[in-house]
């Protein structure tokens, strides 16, 4: 039963205090943007690709809690905040936001002040929170857990701070066929490097030459990421249901602003669906 992603690099020995300082030094969308941190513009910007990258220009419904489950509510890895503007923005309350790193619960500070959302921000690690059991309704956690040395301990603390009948929504790296092939695909990588793609700031320009899948996972988010774990659907379903049922399980994310050229939507569609870089659950905390 393969549950943990083991890298074959240094991946494997990295503590949450190198995660720590990663994210700290490079909160998301430093380095990849141009525009003032913190400023309107630059969550603009950054909410402007996330939607557009991540799911092809609309937020999929699936990734937010219904109205049952909106009364308390954890935005955990909240990093610059762009879910907590998206959950206050359909009827989430009594937000709070929670990470591992002070620039990034500035940043949501900022983004919310700016939009208006009313939070609570607090220093977690995922792994180890500090909240009473059964403290939310609902745990939104974007792209985090991938990047924790034990990401198995993160999953059984969002069951244990969400109430009986919560809701859970995580995502984390998709092994896709890519991904799943690359020894024997990377010089498709090669190529797109030598005709001109990339992916912008935080050390990553050698990211399609890489031959170690591992690394290009590690390498998608900055160069000196110390933790970054790609699962197959199987690895990551088989870590939850111990703790939840899965209501649903859906894919997305196709990183076209990588690439030299713009590409039409309906090519982009058919990428994010038939060649996605995420895997996202929608969970429910099982009774036991
Ligand atoms: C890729 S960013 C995602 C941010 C946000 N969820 C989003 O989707 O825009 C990852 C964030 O997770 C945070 N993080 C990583 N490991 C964590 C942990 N063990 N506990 C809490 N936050 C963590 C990082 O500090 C960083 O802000």
């Amino acid at each position: 039963m393969a549950i943990e992603y083991s890298p074959s690099n240094s991946q494997s020995s990295s503590t949450i205090e190198d995660v720590r300082n990663f994210w700290h030094n490079n909160p998301l969308w430093t380095g990849e943007s141009d525009l003032p941190l913190g400023s309107k513009e630059f969550f603009e910007e950054h909410r402007r690709v996330v939607i557009e990258d991540g799911t092809v220009g609309v937020l999929d419904p699936r990734i937010f809690p219904t109205a049952a489950n909106r009364k308390s509510v954890l935005d955990l890895g909240c990093g610059p905040g762009f879910w907590l503007v998206e959950l206050w923005e359909r009827g989430c309350q009594k937000l709070t936001a929670a990470d591992l790193t002070q620039p990034a619960l500035e940043l949501a500070r900022r983004r919310c002040e700016i939009y208006g959302v009313i939070a609570e921000f607090k220093i977690q690690n995922a792994e180890a929170m500090t909240f009473k059991d059964g403290e939310f309704s609902h745990v939104n956690c974007q792209g985090v857990i991938h990047h924790s040395p034990n990401t198995l301990s993160c999953i059984q603390e969002i069951a244990r701070v969400l109430e009986p009948g919560g809701s859970a929504s995580i995502s984390v790296y998709y092994k896709n066929f890519f991904l799943r092939n690359w020894s024997s695909l990377n010089w498709i990588g090669k190529i797109f490097f030598a005709i001109g793609s990339r992916l912008k700031g935080r050390g990553r320009e050698q990211i399609f030459k890489t031959s170690d899948v591992n690394e290009i996972v590690r390498l998608y988010d900055g160069a000196q990421n110390p933790v970054g774990k790609a699962y197959s659907q199987k690895e990551f379903e088989e870590m939850l249901k111990p703790y939840f049922e899965i209501e649903h399980v859906f894919f997305h994310f196709f990183p076209a602003r990588s690439l030299p050229f713009k590409i039409p939507r309906f090519l982009h569609r058919f990428l994010d669906q038939n060649l996605p870089f995420m895997i996202y659950v929608f969970l429910r905390k099982k009774n036991t």
